[in-house]
């Protein structure tokens, strides 16, 4: 079949639709780039936000109309799935199955089945631990920067958040084959790698923690930078986080998920750190590495967020100068604690709030961007610029795209640049030396 993969949500999102990916390749199945082309479309859900949900409520009633004109499979994965299951397909009868969170392995012969039998409905959403051993399906091509899941599930139970409820407990992968793939990637031309879980601090492996792993990690011959997200502040310390800003290969860039700059509201979203913590963490990043980037996600309006509130996010924000962040209104989700308590905030005040720390991120990134003006930035390259030949660009450690001119194709390699020019999200850099 043809197939096209449509994918909400977070990283780990893209990540599983990888793996669908490899896994349908794998058995024979082609790709396509549009739906207008496929016989199997496959939606990979979130349900972080009810805004999420009812984009893919909108796509799915899209469905309906390609399967009037021709033959099409439609199959739904990821958190929506796995939360909703059967009612997906009692709301939207045009979907063949839906899978949940820990089935994606299952993804072939379930559509081989549903080739054999049409009009039948597949629905699996049951947990499944063994999932986590068996997720490492042979990858088409090792890219130059691949992510790889480390543990899945979150113990946290932050009470706006339906993360824990959808992806269950967490569950660590055995360090030995998470060194061995990405040995075997590191083989095939991948040199950085992203280590993924929704709280990649919390890893536990027998005696190897976090820390240990990276370690591990770390000695690999071949690979030239790691990337890791996502961090919870409550695990991360001053002293963790000097330890991994002395690994080489470890990127200077930290994504630390603020959600809120009040204690009062950070208590009542169970997050377990104070706004002092969070600041002992920032000051040790700027301290150490001026030019290390800081990202966040912030939440406004959680329930009984004050004015006074407010303003210690918004202070947090000014202290950290965050290189990017992700704000989000508080949207109540049926099922977490937060549910249960009055969603008092009215969405003006929200979208205003909103609005304004939107303001304070694009001024402090733009900051961030002018530090670097002058400075020599390693880079590694992966592709080519849009505006020339010669144009190529790369990312910094920090995360940052680069754009410069080379003759020679210097694709897969860390070269050093000079950043010349910065405009909006893209900095323009001169090659300093190969
Ligand atoms: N409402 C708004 N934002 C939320 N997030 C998680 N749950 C909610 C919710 N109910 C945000 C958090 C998290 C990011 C992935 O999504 O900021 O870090
Ligand atoms: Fe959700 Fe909190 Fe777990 Fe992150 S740490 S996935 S916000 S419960």
């Amino acid at each position: 079949m043809r197939f096209y993969i449509e994918t909400y949500g977070c990283q780990m999102n893209e990540y599983d639709s990888q793996l669908a990916e490899y896994e349908l390749l794998r058995s024979g199945h082609e790709k396509c780039i549009s739906p207008e082309e496929a016989d199997l479309v496959i939606f990979n859900t979130c349900t972080v936000r009810k805004s999420a949900e009812d984009r893919v409520y909108g796509q799915l009633g899209h469905m309906k109309r390609y399967k009037k004109k021709r033959t099409i499979m439609v199959g739904v994965i990821g958190c929506m799935a796995q939360k909703s299951g059967q009612k997906l397909i009692d709301d939207v009868p045009h979907v063949d199955f839906v899978l949940g969170t820990d089935h994606l392995n299952d993804i072939t012969r379930v559509v081989r089945f549903l080739q054999e039998h049409p009009g039948e409905k597949i629905v699996l959403t049951d947990q499944d631990d063994a999932f986590l051993e068996t997720e490492e399906l042979p990858r088409k091509e090792a890219g130059l920067s691949e992510f790889i899941s480390i543990m899945r599930g979150c113990n946290n139970f932050c009470t706006y958040c339906i993360v824990p409820y959808v992806r269950g407990r967490e569950r660590s992968r055995d360090p030995k084959r998470i060194i061995e793939e990405i040995m075997r990637l590191v083989a095939g031309g991948t040199r950085e790698i992203t280590l993924l879980g929704q709280n990649v601090n919390s890893y536990q492996w027998g005696k190897t923690d976090f820390l240990k792993l990276i370690r591990m990690v770390h000695d690999i011959k071949g690979l030239d930078r790691i990337r890791f997200t996502t961090s919870h502040p409550k695990d991360m310390s001053p002293e963790i986080l000097q330890t991994l800003m002395a690994m080489s290969k470890v990127c200077n860039h930290y994504h630390l998920p603020l959600q809120s700059g009040s204690d009062t509201i950070l208590k009542a979203m169970n997050r377990k750190y104070t706004e002092a913590h969070y600041r002992s963490l920032v000051e040790t990043i700027r301290q150490a590495d001026p030019l290390a980037s800081i990202t966040t996600d912030i939440i406004v309006g959680f329930s009984g967020e004050t004015d006074a509130d407010y303003k210690k996010t918004k202070e947090m924000m000014q202290f950290a100068q965050y290189d990017s962040a992700f704000i989000f209104k508080y949207n109540p989700r049926p099922g977490t604690r937060g549910w249960e308590i009055a969603d008092d905030v009215p969405v003006p005040k929200k979208q205003q709030r909103l609005e304004e720390l939107n303001a304070v991120v694009k001024e402090t990134s733009d900051k961030r961007n002018a530090l670097l003006l002058g400075e020599k930035v390693e880079i590694l390259v992966d592709g080519r610029g849009r505006s020339s030949d010669i144009q190529q660009k790369g990312r910094t450690g920090s995360n940052k795209v680069v754009v410069f001119d080379s003759e020679e194709d210097l694709y897969g390699r860390l070269i050093t640049v000079t950043i010349t020019d910065a405009v909006g999200w893209t900095l323009f850099g001169k090659m300093a030396s190969i």
